[in-house]
């Protein structure tokens, strides 16, 4: 989604500027803009779709300064033209915005009535005249922001610079993350801190509502009360926050082969948490856990459901965060809620575990980012350790978020004593063996490559599973329509009777997602009644099934064998890989599929 990057005191602002913008890339947006400060005026230029068009923009019209705000925007209110794109300004002022301003239209009418003209369709674009107005009316700049910010309502993360002004930018967050990074001699403003990768050796998160003066070598920082605040710094681990594609084509494909390590870390970090924390989850006393996530971190959920209740008795919810956050649904006493999501920032998660808060339930998470916002209000927090994870589409991300929920699933049923059994055959170490199956998996790259016929130039493809491989088959058909545009859904093996069937004609793709569990035959028939009817099947499924059905299927992907709980794990290697390669052979852009956003904070 939108991102924000500023930089206080840099000869070559312009070129940094660009620079962090290039980092913020990965979070999708179809146009870009920066304004620096040349001799106390503010110049701007801007440019509709990829960075590219900005670069030869500022290569044929330079912009020289040492201070400056910069902006790739996701259109929301307007299309992604020069016009709409950021940075918006006043004469004396100009902003950059992350988020959505909800009394926009009212805010317009009443600037307009006093002779301000807009250019813009955009509701960022009343910022920079209300703080204008202010500017009139307050000495102090820092006053006049918070005196405008207190006449929004709505999200945002504002980067703002102010004419004649050339040694600060004035930032300010409400509901959108803002951190402020330091090197020796230069400022960073930052929507993520992924911007400040190779820059910034210190930063610190604003809190909601602080107003911040960033300088060279300070921040002055007051809080929603007007009360001067101090916020932590933390030195930046350059290494976890390095993001390059080696020497893989895309993003995605390298995170697709960073799993199994990815994995690794997260279980080890996972052991190494030794002084249990006074809010650690107790799941002897919870009559009920409530899932809520968005997307794939949804699915995640999904998969957590059939392991929690199967393996620990415990009784599971899942919601999407968009409808459990507007549903008030009555929470029990002795519940607790889990909020799983990659970038911690998702503002309908965030949302709603700001729901649960309120109705005084424990709020645990599980979040890869550190330090976001999800992480920060949560009571107890679970880190998937598989680094920055730059393609669109989420891989690395959701077996970490697995890795980490059979992590607790396995906790949940020692403190319930449980399912003992189960938890027995899975052998001495599970971990170790899902690491070096996801290895395996990974080799099988030329054999997935060899069923892309299939999917080419196809429009609609259906991803079918049963337990806990249905959310396999949901993951698999998001994978491919996000990455590919090709038309899928997933469903529910069983489910297909009742209505998803009369989709099925001649050569469609079906691919069935079916390891030799206790389910296996039950998708064995469904796998007929769709090749009955015209279907081309991929089954992807272990030596066993494999050998069972090669009369029905048209396309084997062969798996290694694992225990049945674990195959989540490794399916979703497979799906991925086939999305991946489906991507590429129809051309489309992999790490930044169109209209797609990586962090999602708007709902
Ligand atoms: C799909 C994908 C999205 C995210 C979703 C939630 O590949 O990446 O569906 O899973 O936007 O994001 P987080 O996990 O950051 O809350």
């Amino acid at each position: 989604m939108c991102g924000i990057f500023g930089v206080v005191n840099d000869k070559r602002a312009s070129h940094t500027l660009l620079r962090g913008l290039k980092a913020l890339e990965y979070r999708g947006y179809d146009s870009a803009g920066i304004a620096t400060l040349q001799k106390g005026n503010i110049s701007c230029r801007r440019a509709p779709g990829k960075l590219v068009n900005l670069e030869s923009v500022v290569n044929e019209w330079p912009l020289s300064g040492a201070t400056g705000i910069a902006h790739t925007r996701w259109a929301t209110h307007g299309k992604p033209t020069e016009l709409n794109a950021h940075p918006h300004r006043a004469t004396n002022v100009a902003v950059v915005h992350n988020g959505i301003i909800e009394n926009a239209d009212e805010l317009r009418e009443q600037l307009k009535a006093s002779g301000v003209r807009f250019f813009s369709e955009t509701d960022t674009e009343v910022l920079p005249h209300l703080i204008a107005l202010y500017l009139t009316q307050c000495e102090d700049p820092a006053e006049a922001v918070r005196y405008a910010i207190n006449d929004v309502k709505g999200t945002f993360a504002l980067a703002i610079i102010i004419k004649g002004i050339e040694d600060q930018i004035i930032a300010t967050r409400r509901g959108s993350p803002l951190v402020v990074g330091f090197n020796v001699d230069s400022a960073f403003i930052a929507s993520d801190m992924v911007a400040t990768s190779g820059m910034a050796d210190e930063i610190l998160y604003l809190e909601e509502d602080d107003v911040a003066v960033v300088r060279a070598d300070s921040v002055t920082i007051t809080d929603s009360d007007g009360f001067e605040a101090e916020r932590q710094r933390v030195k930046v681990d350059h290494d976890l926050f390095t993001a390059s594609k080696g020497s893989y084509e895309h993003y995605m494909l390298k995170e697709i082969h960073e799993q199994p390590s990815a994995l690794a870390r997260t279980w080890e970090g996972l052991a190494s948490i030794s002084v249990p924390r006074s809010k650690e989850v107790d799941f002897a006393k919870l009559d009920k856990l409530q899932i809520v996530a968005c997307g794939t971190s949804f699915y995640a959920g999904l998969v957590a459901k059939y392991w929690f209740e199967r393996v620990a008795g415990l009784i599971v919810e899942v919601d999407l965060a968009s409808e459990f956050r507007y549903r008030e649904p009555p929470m029990s006493k002795k519940g607790g809620c889990l909020f799983i999501s990659q970038s911690g920032e998702t503002a309908d998660t965030l949302a709603a575990l700001r729901f649960a808060k309120s109705k005084k339930q424990y709020c645990l998470s599980v979040v890869n980012v550190p330090n976001s916002s999800i992480a920060r209000e949560s009571d107890y927090v679970l880190r998937t350790l598989c680094g920055p994870e730059i393609g669109v589409a989420s891989t690395k991300a959701f077996t970490s978020q697995l890795a980490v929920l059979f992590h607790l699933v396995k906790k949940a049923a020692q403190q319930r004593k449980c399912g003992q059994d189960l938890i027995k055959s899975l052998g001495r170490s599970p971990e170790h063996d899902v690491v070096s199956s996801m290895h395996q998996v990974l080799m099988k790259e030329n054999r997935i490559k060899e069923v892309l016929p299939l999917f080419k130039d196809a429009t609609s493809a259906i991803f079918l599973g049963r337990g806990q491989c249905y959310p396999i088959a949901l993951e698999g058909a998001l994978k491919l329509k996000e990455i590919s545009y090709i038309h899928a859904e997933g469903y529910a093996a069983g489910e297909l009777k009742h209505g998803p069937i009369a989709l099925i004609d001649e050569g469609m793709p079906v691919v069935v997602v079916a390891p030799y569990d206790r389910l296996f035959e039950k998708v064995v028939s469904n796998l007929q009644e769709v090749r009955a009817r015209g279907a081309k099947v991929l089954l992807i499924s272990d030596k066993l099934g494999c050998e069972m059905c090669k009369s029905y299927a048209d396309y084997i992907i062969e798996l290694p064998t694992v225990n049945e709980i674990l195959a989540p794990f490794i399916n979703s290697v497979a799906v991925q890989l086939l999305s991946y390669f489906t991507a590429v052979e129809r051309g489309t852009d992999v790490d930044q599929p169109r209209n797609l956003a990586k962090s999602v904070t708007v709902e």
